[in-house]
């Protein structure tokens, strides 16, 4: 399934692409919410999420690029995700931090970085409910593709067939059905809906890939 990134649209108006993506059927829609601490941008607060939520009834996921991640969990659930996802690299307590999620009756998803190891996340695949496996390291739209991040993505489908894979960053027409081959479930798209024909027309293109 696609899962469209608003981070590459105009910021002056999410709603128009948002309510674009809605007419061509989307179930997700991602927010990349960054600090300006874990990754060099400041991007969007849950404010902006509050304000998607009312433009339909997908699934909306906050991917937390933050420090301390969990000081934005009951913010972004009250704001209407049903999804966060933290980044591993932020916190010492990953294992405690998806407990916290899952308790919260919201779906805990846990991201590593490109130089992160899968083998990383031994002790809580059994707990989240999905890993965000990042393609491209995290802070900008519009990157590479990062192949080697295959591997990790087959390793943690081998070691976890139940848990969502998810990847995020540098998909297109060509990488994602290599992701797919590797085991992932979810694929964050974000610059590719910008680049024509028009952002409904890109989400049903690479919606067929998907299978
Ligand atoms: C990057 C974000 C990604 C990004 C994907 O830090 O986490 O979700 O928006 O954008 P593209 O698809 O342009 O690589
Ligand atoms: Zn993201």
């Amino acid at each position: 399934m696609i899962a469209p990134s608003v981070l590459s649209f105009d910021h002056s108006d999410l709603r128009t692409p948002v309510l674009e993506l809605v007419a061509a059927g989307t179930q997700i829609i991602h927010l990349d919410v960054m600090d300006g601490q874990f990754v060099p941008p400041i991007t969007i607060g849950d404010g902006v999420a509050q304000g998607l939520r009312k433009l339909g009834d997908f699934l909306l996921e906050a991917h937390l690029m933050t420090e301390t991640p969990e000081r934005h969990f009951e913010a972004f659930a009250k704001a209407g995700c049903g999804r966060i996802l933290f980044h591993w690299e932020a916190t010492k307590h990953a294992h405690r931090l998806a407990q916290s999620l899952k308790a919260m009756g919201v779906q805990a998803g846990i991201a590593i970085n490109p130089a992160t190891p899968a083998q990383a996340l031994e002790s809580v695949l059994d707990l989240v409910d999905e890993v965000l496996v990042m393609t491209v390291n995290p802070g900008w739209g519009g990157q590479e593709f990062i192949r080697s991040a295959m591997s990790k993505v087959a390793w943690i489908r081998e070691h976890a067939p139940n848990v969502l894979i998810e990847v995020d960053g540098g998909i297109d027409e060509e990488t994602l059905p290599i992701a797919k081959q590797h085991g992932a479930d979810l694929f964050v798209v974000g610059s590719r809906l910008t680049k024509g024909p028009s952002i409904g027309e890109a989400f049903r293109r690479l919606s067929q890939l998907c299978g």
